[in-house]
């Protein structure tokens, strides 16, 4: 299983023709996420609170393949945000989906946007 095989492929904010109403902002922890389904994916979004940030990715870890980054924990390298999956501590970045470890593997990134409290995630 590959992250191509289930669909996850990254959307640039340019490429984006449907704004999907995720959650309202309230029901995010602060500096975690949460597991949304759409049209079959889980996409984990990051309600980024300390850098006042939000972020989306795929849910699923491309490192064992487990559906786990929505309760992975955020945090800074750097300038750079990133999500830390529980189970190998790999950890990635939130803005670009690099593996921060390595290459062998990366996230599939979505636009997030803010309006009137409601979270809408951006697909194409
Ligand atoms: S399953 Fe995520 S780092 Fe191993």
């Amino acid at each position: 299983m590959t992250s191509e095989l289930l669909n996850y492929k990254t959307v640039s904010p340019d490429e984006v023709t449907t704004w999907h109403e995720a959650c309202k902002v309230t029901d995010f922890p602060q500096d975690g996420g949460l597991c949304i389904s759409y049209q079959g994916l889980q996409i984990a979004v990051f309600n980024f609170s300390q850098r006042k940030e939000w972020y989306a990715t795929q849910n699923l870890c491309p490192h064992k393949h487990q559906m786990i980054l929505s309760r992975g924990m955020v945090g800074s390298e750097g300038e750079e945000p990133k999500v830390a999956c529980p189970f190998h501590k790999k950890t990635f970045s939130l803005k670009s989906g690099e593996n921060l470890n390595g290459n062998e593997c990366k996230l599939a990134t979505y636009p997030v946007k803010v309006e009137n409290e409601t979270v809408y995630v951006g697909f194409a």
